[in-house]
């Protein structure tokens, strides 16, 4: 057989049409022609990001990536499979932030599915660096929440006593300073909640913690976009779903929960969710501000 073949890809150059496709869809340009035959560049192996567009553009399916061999390559949906516009937006508009859920379990099944979608979002330079945690143990939850209304007590009393309040202000910059005590009156409000029995941080739910290992980067997007995917799912298995923007922020501060979660050498926490069965029923779609745009 005629092919190309290094440890990325293998193209059956008898089978290949000459169509061009790959040539002109490739992101890195990785593909030219000469004397009509298909050539890939010297730097191909190291610079491909093993998006696989050229397998999906190719028309006669010769091209093979030598990654995710345990994953067949499927033909792409017909258009009335998918959803259509008005579905969409009705599903988009349906999602709530569930902070109220009953004590029945999510399967792991269940989560399975959401991380299954959640597994075709796209990441930054196709990095893939995104990776779950999910938390079923209601024993952890409850541990993580203590340990984090337990350090939010401090800070509040720290900041409430002028002693602690000067000497906050050594260790913050001026900007965080400024924020925790705008924030005071709110975390004080949120404890108050959590004294009359509501767990704040973490609603009482299973959890799923999406992180990322640091130095590749893209976290932050790459996790809020998993995410996304995953709440919508949810939302169609009729699941609730809450962003934990308290959670990620914490976890990220303390070693202790870092532990708890057995979060990975050098990763970071770049979006987590609480996960449930909704305990309420919305009836109405809050209104929200109009489009802001500028067109240029
Ligand atoms: C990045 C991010 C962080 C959030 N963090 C929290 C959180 O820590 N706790 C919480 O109860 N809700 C949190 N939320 C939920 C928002 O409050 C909620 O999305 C917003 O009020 C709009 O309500 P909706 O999601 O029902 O449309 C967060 C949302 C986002 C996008
Ligand atoms: S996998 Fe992506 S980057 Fe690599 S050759 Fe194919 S199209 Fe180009
Ligand atoms: S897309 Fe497929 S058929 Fe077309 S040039 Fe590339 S390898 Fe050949």
């Amino acid at each position: 057989m005629n092919k190309i073949d290094n440890s990325v890809i293998e193209i059956d150059l008898d089978n290949c049409t000459k169509c061009n496709a790959c040539v002109n869809d490739c992101v890195y340009h990785l593909f030219y022609t000469e004397s009509e035959e298909l050539q890939i560049t010297k730097n191909f192996e190291e610079q491909c990001i093993l998006c696989g567009h050229c397998v999906a553009v190719c028309p006669v399916d010769v091209i093979k990536l030598k990654i995710h061999k345990d994953t067949p390559i499927r033909k792409i949906f017909k258009t009335e499979e998918i959803p259509n516009y008005d579905s969409l937006y009705k599903l988009a508009l349906k999602r709530r932030s569930v902070r109220q859920f009953t004590t029945e379990l999510v399967s792991k099944q269940l989560i399975e599915k959401l991380l299954e979608l959640a597994r075709y979002s796209p990441t930054g330079n196709n990095t893939e660096n995104v990776f779950y945690t999910v938390v079923q143990n209601k024993q952890i939850v409850t541990s993580i929440s203590n340990y984090i209304t337990m350090k939010v007590k401090r800070f509040v009393e720290s900041m409430d006593d002028p002693k602690g309040r000067e000497f906050l202000k050594t260790r913050l910059s001026t900007v965080e300073f400024d924020l925790a005590l705008e924030n005071l009156p709110k975390n004080k409000a949120i404890l108050k909640v959590i004294d009359d029995g509501i767990d704040y941080w973490c609603w009482d739910g299973e959890l799923i913690f999406i992180h990322g290992d640091i130095t590749i980067g893209g976290i932050s997007s790459n996790t809020a976009l998993a995410a996304a995917h995953i709440m919508f799912a949810a939302e169609t298995l009729g699941l609730g779903t809450c962003s934990l923007g308290y959670l990620t922020y914490y976890t990220n501060q303390s070693e202790t929960i870092k532990k708890w979660i057995n979060l990975p050498e050098n990763h970071e926490v770049g979006y987590s969710l609480v996960i449930g069965y909704p305990k309420v029923k919305y009836k109405r779609i809050p209104s929200r501000e109009q489009i802001r745009v500028q067109w240029l």
